[in-house]
């Protein structure tokens, strides 16, 4: 075989160089032709296999495609199929590019050392075949479980057909029943939790998985693609950064929840009962009711104008791609319009979950989107679109940097582009309101809702692969897993169970991204990011200008600004073919992560805040009223206890 036969040559060129390095004292030539042949190689060999990834790339995500805009038990077939054949194309290209690790240190040309780089990490797929196959039955056991999660009624216990997208969301949202709330919350987690044993085999398999790929364990691996060797660090101290914000709203939100429930289930001073924020995990606390600053003033609510002025799913897209030409970005080509799915079709199923699609061929790129015409939805699109003008920009780099810059930024950027389109300002420059100024106290409830959506959300986005993280690398004893994850429950996020935990329970696994495998880190960057990058485009856009009162963070849009959209192709266009923190000091000049934007945008209501709970005498922040979960004493191994609800 040609490749074989290169191959030989390749090493037998290394090893010449080295000899001739230790025999002379100036091997300059001898290594330099060695490095220009091993460089013209390794470019040939890379041009192949993007060539190649291109073409099976394009082939399961037209399967995805297919299945996802027509759901049939074919199209599944054939989607299962298509997976089945990318993944062992991936793995063969994965084993030969892993081949040319050794030689990373001849490579002179960057560009191409960093594609080795990132090439050589596959994930789970480097196992083994048969513990391949124990890992994904593994996960898909476990999401079964989460999955077919119903609870059974209060008020009538032989009816368990509660599920999640069944009533759970809005009965969390609308009860005000303590006791109904504490029952469905602890239902939830007592079937979801039924995964702890199978976590325990999912844990050590992916540590080996981990291995596979260089990585001592798991936490390392996920760690890794932040490419910074402080990033946990960099976590942490942007939590801290938060944290004052974050410590006003928990304040508010307590003396609200007391004066529902009374001051012995809400106590003074102490953490908030988790199930009563509206919200499964307290992830985001929408009890606008409860919460808003000023609850008799209406929401900004464009809606009723769109119809009038007959929007359509068409026109929403078309002025979304308004929104990135007028700042000269690039507009989507014309097979976008033939091949996109903007609303529901007549004739089949589709998955309505709005997505945004790369067909891997540098022209095909498609948004699949069930629009109504709503805010919400103009809102939406403009965010799929910032994905879709992301792959235009990047779709002439070598696949494996057609990505965000790290796992974050696709979405930051998304979350940035919207919130300037939702801002009262744009919304006027599109015609829809009267003015582009809207009242005080409207403004105030806006900035709640965001923060009850967006900041509430932080704590408890770093907490969930804090945690996942010293169980992947043993820092957490199995023993305690559950207790450790109240302790940062409490310490994190404020707050507490409705009544005594133990390790019987395992409530990590409430949440999707536990038994999905699903790194959550992601969501914590993209939340902060998308403040940074706004504020950095909003400067660019002259929206945004400290200490001016009417220029101020939350108001800003930076639609038609040159300056911002040359900002963003300038991030965009590199995808990840540099470190991320390089990728984003182009356009904000800092190179880390930093929530000082985020604090400067919700300034306004932090100052509300801090006000409303000094005028009330409330304490900031939080102190143990109690006992939250049960430490086990060490115990043998052959203790069954642990297994049992594991059924
Ligand atoms: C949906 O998929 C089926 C195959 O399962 C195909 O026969 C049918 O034509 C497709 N419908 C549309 C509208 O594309
Ligand atoms: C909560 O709901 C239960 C069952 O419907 C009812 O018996 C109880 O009185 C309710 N509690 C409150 C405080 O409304
Ligand atoms: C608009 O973008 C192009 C690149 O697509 C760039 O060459 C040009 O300078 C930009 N125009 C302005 C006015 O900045
Ligand atoms: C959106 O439109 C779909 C049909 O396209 C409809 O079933 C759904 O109820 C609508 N949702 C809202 C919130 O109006
Ligand atoms: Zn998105």
């Amino acid at each position: 075989m040609p490749r074989t036969l290169l191959w030989a040559l390749l090493l037998l060129l290394t090893a010449a160089a080295a000899v001739a390095a230790a025999a002379a004292n100036t091997p300059e030539a001898t290594v330099k032709v060695s490095h220009l042949v091993l460089e013209s190689a390794a470019r040939e060999f890379l041009l192949k296999q993007d060539l190649r990834y291109s073409r099976e790339c394009k082939l399961a995500v037209t399967a995805s495609w297919n299945y996802h805009t027509n759901v049939t038990r074919r199209n599944r077939q054939d989607l299962e199929e298509a997976q089945e054949r990318f993944s062992e194309w991936t793995k063969e290209s994965w084993e030969e590019a892993r081949k040319w690790i050794s030689l990373l240190p001849y490579f002179r040309d960057t560009d191409i050392a960093r594609q080795f780089k990132l090439l050589s990490v596959l994930g789970a797929p480097a196992l083994p075949k048969a513990e391949l196959l124990k890992y994904t039955r593994i996960i898909s056991e476990m999401t079964a479980i989460y999955d077919s999660t119903t609870i059974c009624r209060y008020q009538n216990p032989g009816r368990c057909d509660v599920g999640m997208n069944k009533g759970l969301n809005k009965l969390l949202r609308k009860s005000r029943n303590y006791s109904e709330l504490k029952h469905v919350w602890k239902s939830w987690r007592e079937s979801t939790g039924r995964i702890r044993h199978r976590y325990q085999q999912f844990v050590q398999l992916a540590n080996k998985a981990a291995s596979a790929n260089g990585f001592r364990n798991m936490a390392e691996m996920s760690l890794a693609q932040y490419e910074s060797e402080s990033f946990r660090e960099d976590m942490a101290a942007v939590w801290r950064q938060i944290r004052p914000l974050y410590e006003q709203l928990h304040a508010f939100a307590r003396r609200k929840l007391r004066e529902v429930y009374g001051s012995d289930r809400v106590t003074q001073r102490g953490p908030l009962p988790a199930h009563l924020l509206g919200n499964m995990w307290a992830l985001s606390w929408k009890l606008d009711d409860l919460f808003l600053p000023f609850p008799e003033t209406p929401p900004v609510d464009v809606t009723p104008e769109m119809q009038r002025q007959g929007y359509t799913p068409r026109t929403m897209f078309e002025a979304a791609d308004r929104f990135f030409y007028s700042m000269n970005l690039t507009r989507v080509p014309a097979s976008f319009w033939r091949r996109s799915v903007t609303r529901v079709p007549a004739d089949r199923q589709v998955v309505c979950h709005p997505s945004s699609w790369d067909f891997c061929d540098g022209s095909d790129f498609r948004i699949k989107h069930c629009t109504n015409v709503t805010q919400k939805d103009l809102v939406t699109i403009h965010h799929e679109m910032t994905h879709v003008q992301y792959f235009l920009q990047y779709r002439s780099q070598p696949y494996i940097f057609r990505a965000g810059a790290n796992p974050g930024i696709h979405e930051a950027l998304g979350h940035a582009v919207a919130l300037s389109v939702e801002s009262p300002r744009h919304l006027w420059r599109l015609g829809l309101l009267s003015s582009p100024h809207i009242s005080y106290k409207a403004e105030m409830n806006d900035l709640m809702r965001l923060a009850l959506d967006k900041v509430v959300f932080l704590p408890y986005a770093y907490l969930v692969d804090l945690w996942r993280w010293k169980v992947l690398e043993g820092s957490l004893p199995e023993k305690d897993w559950n207790c450790g994850w109240w302790d940062l429950k409490y310490e994190i996020q404020g707050m507490k169970p409705p009544e005594l935990r133990s390790e019987a329970d395992f409530d990590a696994a409430s949440k999707y991204h536990i038994p999905a495998n699903i790194a959550y880190t992601r969501y914590f960057v993209s939340f902060i990011m998308q403040f940074q990058l706004h504020k950095a485009l909003c400067m660019k856009a002259g929206e945004y200008v400290p200490g001016d009162p009417t220029k101020s963070l939350h108001k800003c849009d930076f639609y038609s600004s040159i300056r911002a959209g040359n900002a963003m192709r300038e991030m965009m266009r590199l995808g990840s073919s540099k470190p991320w923190p390089e990728v984003i000091e182009a356009a904000t000049g800092e190179r880390k992560m930093d929530g000082s934007a985020l604090r400067e945008y919700f300034k306004p209501l932090e100052m509300w805040l801090i006000e409303d709970n000094a005028k009330h005498g409330e304490f900031i922040g939080w102190r143990p009223d109690g006992e939250y979960c049960l430490y086990e004493k060490p115990r043998t191994t052959d203790n069954p206890a642990r297994c049992q609800t594991d059924n």
